[in-house]
């Protein structure tokens, strides 16, 4: 039995032997925001913060993540309540498919909460590792933006 804490909730999960994190969260909680993608750690899709930072999912052994924070896009923000990561992604209409947008959404918070207002070249290092078979890149670099100006107070911005 492995006690994780998921979104801020104590979860108590009879994982099986060899169940990585997206295992866990996928089938034993329900959470479906991290998406099976590769299974290597490589596309991104299933990205989750793990004490705040980017993690890949799919590659984590469940009972990695013992005593520490994982947050998914479901921690993040709900739908009468998005982060303002998301509310970006749904005013720049940032999704073809959707298949990517977890891993977007996640690596972006990451990188937003280290770096509040980062330059195009460091949104682009970001994300340079999630993939995007679609091609919505650029919508997807203007919903970092706009996100970039949501979190960040006017006094900032005019710096
Ligand atoms: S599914 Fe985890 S990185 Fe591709
Ligand atoms: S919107 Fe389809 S993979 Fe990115």
């Amino acid at each position: 039995m492995l006690r994780l804490t998921v979104n801020g909730r104590v979860h108590e999960v009879d994982a099986a032997p060899g169940a990585t994190l997206l295992d866990v969260l996928r089938n034993d909680l329900a959470l479906s925001g991290p998406k099976y993608g590769c299974g290597l750690g490589e596309c991104g899709a299933c990205t989750v913060l793990v004490d705040g930072v980017a993690a890949r999912a799919c590659v984590i052994p469940a009972g990695g993540v013992v005593d520490r924070e994982v947050t998914t896009l479901e921690g993040l923000g709900s739908r009468d309540a998005p982060h303002p990561v998301q509310q970006a992604f749904v005013d720049e209409q940032a999704a073809q498919c959707g298949y990517c947008l977890n891993g977007m959404i996640m690596t972006t918070a990451a990188l937003l909460a280290r770096r509040p207002r980062p330059s195009d070249r460091e949104v682009r290092e970001a994300l340079s590792h999630n993939l995007c078979r679609c091609g919505t890149h650029v919508e997807i670099l203007r919903a970092v933006r706009r996100a970039a100006r949501l979190m960040t107070p006017p006094s900032d911005a005019q710096r």
